[in-house]
């Protein structure tokens, strides 16, 4: 049995943090709709907030770790600015925790504090679709790493 690189280690922390950071969305996503689809308002301002909470503990330093870890990777890996699909990794993170962040986390905090407009439930919705989606297509361009 060999030891492992720093760079298969760097690679192991990225890919980690891109299943934590899918997997904690995926699973808010549909306890979000349980609760949305319950048609009790306490129990979608509950989820609300237990989201805030997950993304705090989880979420944040996941997509960190794979910030982090990636550009690590490039340098310990030698790649290039010149690799199309590391543009589309670097676009992902900041896309996808901006979205997280300043449409999704900002709305979610107006709903818990009680000053939500009309609306806000399906905009929250689409702010989880659309993370989701930014990061699956990062996924992709990773590993088929198209415009290399
Ligand atoms: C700052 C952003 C990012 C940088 C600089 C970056 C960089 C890298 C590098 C250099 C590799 C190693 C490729 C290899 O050795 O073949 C890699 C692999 C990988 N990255 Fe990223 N990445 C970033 C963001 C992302 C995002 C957002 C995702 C997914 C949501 C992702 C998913 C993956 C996966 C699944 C692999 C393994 C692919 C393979 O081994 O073929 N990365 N990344």
């Amino acid at each position: 049995m060999t030891g492992m690189t720093l760079y298969e280690f760097l690679l192991l922390a990225h890919v980690l943090g891109v299943v934590a950071w899918f997997g904690a969305s995926l699973t808010m996503f549909l306890l979000w709709r349980r609760a949305v689809s319950s048609g009790n308002s306490s129990d979608v301002v509950a989820q609300a907030e237990s989201a805030m909470w997950v993304d705090r503990r989880l979420t944040i330093p996941a997509s960190l770790v794979v910030l982090l870890a990636g550009g690590w990777l490039m340098s310990e890996g030698n790649w290039g600015m010149d690799q199309g699909w590391l543009h589309v990794g670097m676009t992902g993170v900041f896309l996808g925790a901006g979205i997280s962040l300043l449409w999704t986390g900002r709305l979610q905090r107006r709903l818990v504090s009680g000053t939500a407009a009309g609306g806000t439930v399906s905009r929250i919705t689409f702010g989880m679709l659309a993370t989701m989606g930014v990061v699956l297509f990062a996924f992709w361009a990773m590993v088929a790493k198209p415009w290399g």
